[in-house]
């Protein structure tokens, strides 16, 4: 597994405000959009593409588009949903799949309880989202997912990580052909299983609602 940790003042800056516990939900949401935006950028940096051959208005060129099949982006629900737009915005041809996930808040278990992708995902490059990577869970049992059907290439965008939670990545999907993408490693997991400083629950900062 591969960990990129995006160093730009814009990403910084926007994520500063997000930690922020007295932005509200619309500009929370907001924020969200735009800084996914500028990690796809970053990890949409080996995306395939392939040859093009197009005329400007004044004669001949090469150039390249982005090659088939398409890239998958899939969402972990709830949250992950937030992520969506930054992500297809710089990925127009972009197929979508869901992965409904759930923690378990006790015991901090991730479990599956709806699926929405290709069957067969060989050859393609996927994308998932999730602004939280906490205990590793969640991503882990995603991941093995995409994986088992066939996925070569995976990349997770995360708002934010743990370094508990990048320890466990590492850890299970040692040998994989994974890479995360992420705006900061914090500090910690408190005993609830959530980031510290971090910016409190995702989905509820975003949604409004617990
Ligand atoms: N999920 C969240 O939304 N926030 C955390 O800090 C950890 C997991």
């Amino acid at each position: 597994m591969r960990l990129q940790v995006v160093d730009h003042p814009l990403v910084a800056h926007k994520l500063t405000t997000l930690r922020d516990k007295r932005t509200d939900s619309p500009t929370f949401r907001r924020l969200a959009d735009e800084l996914v935006t500028l990690l796809a950028y970053e990890a949409t940096r080996d995306v395939r593409t392939e040859q093009s051959d197009i005329e400007t208005p004044v004669g001949p060129t090469t150039g390249v588009k982005l090659s088939h099949p398409r890239p998958l982006v899939v969402p972990i629900l709830r949250a992950g949903l937030g992520m969506l737009d930054g992500m297809v915005r710089l990925l127009p041809t972009a197929e979508v799949g869901f992965l409904g996930m759930v923690r378990n808040e006790e015991t901090l278990e991730a479990s599956t309880y709806a699926t929405r992708m290709p069957e067969d995902l060989s050859g393609r490059q996927v994308y998932v989202v999730d602004p939280m990577l906490a205990t590793g869970g969640t991503l882990v049992a995603a991941i093995q997912e995409l994986i088992k059907r066939g996925a070569d290439d995976v990349t997770a965008v995360v708002l934010l990580a743990a370094p508990e939670g990048v320890e466990v990545m590492e850890r299970e999907l040692a040998g994989t052909p994974v890479t995360v993408v992420t705006a900061a490693v914090d500090e910690r997991l408190n005993e609830h299983g959530y980031i510290v400083p971090g910016l409190g629950d995702a989905g509820d900062r975003m949604y409004g609602s617990a």
